[in-house]
């Protein structure tokens, strides 16, 4: 086990953030080691988890665990039970995009979306929860645009749709226990996310431009902005919190 930092605003805490080896995981995990917190990480390749639970230093633990088996997530939350005892924040965090026209949609791809970003956020919750006491915070990684439609978008941002969904009846039927549910959900961010997703990037480039040029704020969102999100929603200040959707986007959402 890990000793804990006595100091910070997730000081003593317990966190398992999944999709934790790029991107905004990451840098979640940082900013959660840094205010005090003890965090498992996780992605579905062995050697990316250790690479960056290596980066991340002596309060981090890499648990290779692929969302969309049930089998990984329940070692995963044997890990965390057998490394914490109890975990105080779960960011249901893991997710991609599929972006294509209907018409080349196959099932296959339907099923790979929707697995990762619904099933997996599902499942993560559910095999956490028996390690989670009153006081604890979940957080669920939506996306801004989970109100909005975007044409090649259907699958993925029906997904997050769906996570913001969770949110709303996971804070109703969690609430009584103490615990709160809440959905993040970041603006156009720059991380392995865009270069992983089956588009021209030329396509993507315009995507991104067309939104940043639509919110208030006219940048790009930072990694750091969503993780400081995460920091508050995952510590006590945030504790009459829960069922909603804090979106960090600039603004472009809700204008
Ligand atoms: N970047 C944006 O603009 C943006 C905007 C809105 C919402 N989001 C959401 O933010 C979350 C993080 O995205 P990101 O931008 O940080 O992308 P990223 O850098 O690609 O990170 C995605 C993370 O999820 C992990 N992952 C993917 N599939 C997984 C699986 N089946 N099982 C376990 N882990 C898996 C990846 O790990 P491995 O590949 O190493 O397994 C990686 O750690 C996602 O849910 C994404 O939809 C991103």
């Amino acid at each position: 086990m890990v000793e804990s930092k006595s100091v910070g605003r997730l000081a003593g805490k317990t966190a398992v953030i999944t999709g934790g080896t790029t991107g905004i995981g990451l840098e979640m995990a940082r900013h959660y080691i840094a205010q005090g917190a003890r965090v498992i990480i996780t992605g579905q390749n062995a050697e990316r988890v250790a690479k960056a639970a290596a980066d991340l230093g002596s309060e981090a633990i890499g648990v290779r665990a692929d969302v969309r088996s049930t089998a990984d997530l329940d070692a995963l939350a044997a890990k965390a039970k057998e490394a914490f005892g109890t975990v105080d924040i779960v960011v249901a965090n893991a997710g991609m995009g599929i972006f294509a026209p209907i018409e080349q949609i196959d099932e296959s791809l339907y099923d790979t979306q929707l697995d990762i970003n619904l099933k997996g956020v599902f499942f993560t919750v559910q095999k956490l929860l028996p390690l989670l006491k009153s006081g604890s915070s979940i957080i669920l990684t939506a996306s801004a645009v989970n109100e909005k439609g975007v044409a090649t978008g259907s699958i993925y941002f029906a997904s997050k749709a769906a996570v913001r969904s969770f949110a709303r009846s996971l804070a109703a039927e969690l609430g009584p226990r103490g615990i709160r549910v809440n959905a993040l959900s970041p603006g156009i961010v720059r991380t392995p996310f865009q270069d992983k997703v089956d588009v021209p990037k030329e396509a993507m480039d315009g995507f991104v431009d067309m939104v940043v040029a639509a919110a208030p704020l006219g940048r790009e969102g930072r990694t750091d902005d969503i993780a400081h999100a995460a920091v508050y929603l995952g510590s006590d200040e945030s504790s009459y919190v829960t069922a909603t959707d804090l979106v960090v986007d600039g603004g472009y959402m809700n204008v």
